[in-house]
């Protein structure tokens, strides 16, 4: 099984950047299950319905979520509709509309996606660990084909649950850094990881914000307003992971962006 993991849209450059190349990138590399971080998707806060269905429509299976879910008052309107969209599993289990694990069917088997959120210089949300453990068990019952979404700051916590989960779950994915690391590799145990898959979006900002108001900012260390970009050159971060098709471990994971500097087509 081939999973592709597209990290974060940031915006309408973002979008545009899915739009444009998911169809290249499905007959180039075949991917039965193609996932995406949309927590930024609506001008770099939360997702709108708009958006969600567009993304399904431009063939996203599954949209992941992070600590920006509910930026977007709209979420509440739809996201219980939203059956392809997980938000952190993280967040109180009582309280908290939404899902965090969505199942996806591929010919004859399934994949587990699991969304969690860190919690180092984050909310200070469920702790994520015992919350892996608890759906990663669940999704074991029916699956041996685990796909998490660990959206988090530190890389120490991302490698923590990375290793975690080694043998338990097929992938463990990094989101919210913005910046893709070179460290995919695969754990002993047979778990990909990568500590962070980078940003969708405007190439020659910071983070995806426009840069002169992040540079003013640490300027002044007044408040200041960020916005995205609406136009300039473009960015797009992804992964794609292959799963042994018996036993759901990871047989390689291959990090890569498509942007002026690397254009598509060329070698990762
Ligand atoms: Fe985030």
């Amino acid at each position: 099984m081939k999973v592709l993991f597209i990290g974060d849209v940031v915006g309408e450059m973002g979008r545009e950047m899915l739009h444009d190349y998911l169809p290249k990138l499905k007959r180039e590399y075949k991917p039965q299950v193609t996932i995406v971080n949309g927590e930024n998707a609506a001008g770099g806060r939360g997702i709108t319905e708009k958006i969600y269905k567009g993304f399904l429509s431009d063939g996203v299976d599954v949209v992941t979520m992070g600590n920006h879910t509910w930026d977007n008052k709209e979420i509440f309107d739809f996201i219980q509709d939203a059956k392809k969209m997980i938000r952190p599993a993280n967040y109180p289990e009582d309280t908290t509309p939404g899902q965090g694990i969505v199942y996806v069917k591929v010919n004859q088997v399934e994949l587990a996606v699991i969304n969690l959120q860190g919690r180092v210089f984050l909310n200070d949300l469920d702790d994520p660990f015992r919350k892996a453990d608890q759906l990663v068990n669940e999704a074991r019952q029916r699956t041996p084909f685990i796909f998490v979404d660990f959206h988090a700051e530190v890389t120490s916590e991302k490698q923590a649950l990375a290793w975690y989960l080694d043998g338990r779950a097929s992938a463990v994915v990094g989101t919210h850094t913005h910046v893709q690391t070179n460290d995919a590799r695969i754990l002993p145990q047979g778990t990909a990881y990568l500590t962070d898959v980078g940003m969708t979006g405007p190439y020659d900002g910071i983070l995806g914000m426009g840069r002169e108001a992040v540079i003013q900012k640490f300027l002044s260390q007044m408040p200041t307003r960020f916005e995205v970009p609406k136009i300039g050159r473009k960015v797009l971060s992804a992964c794609l992971i292959e799963l042994n098709d018996q036993t759901g471990a990871a047989k390689s994971i291959q990090n890569f962006m498509i942007n002026d500097d690397r254009p598509f087509g060329g070698d990762f």
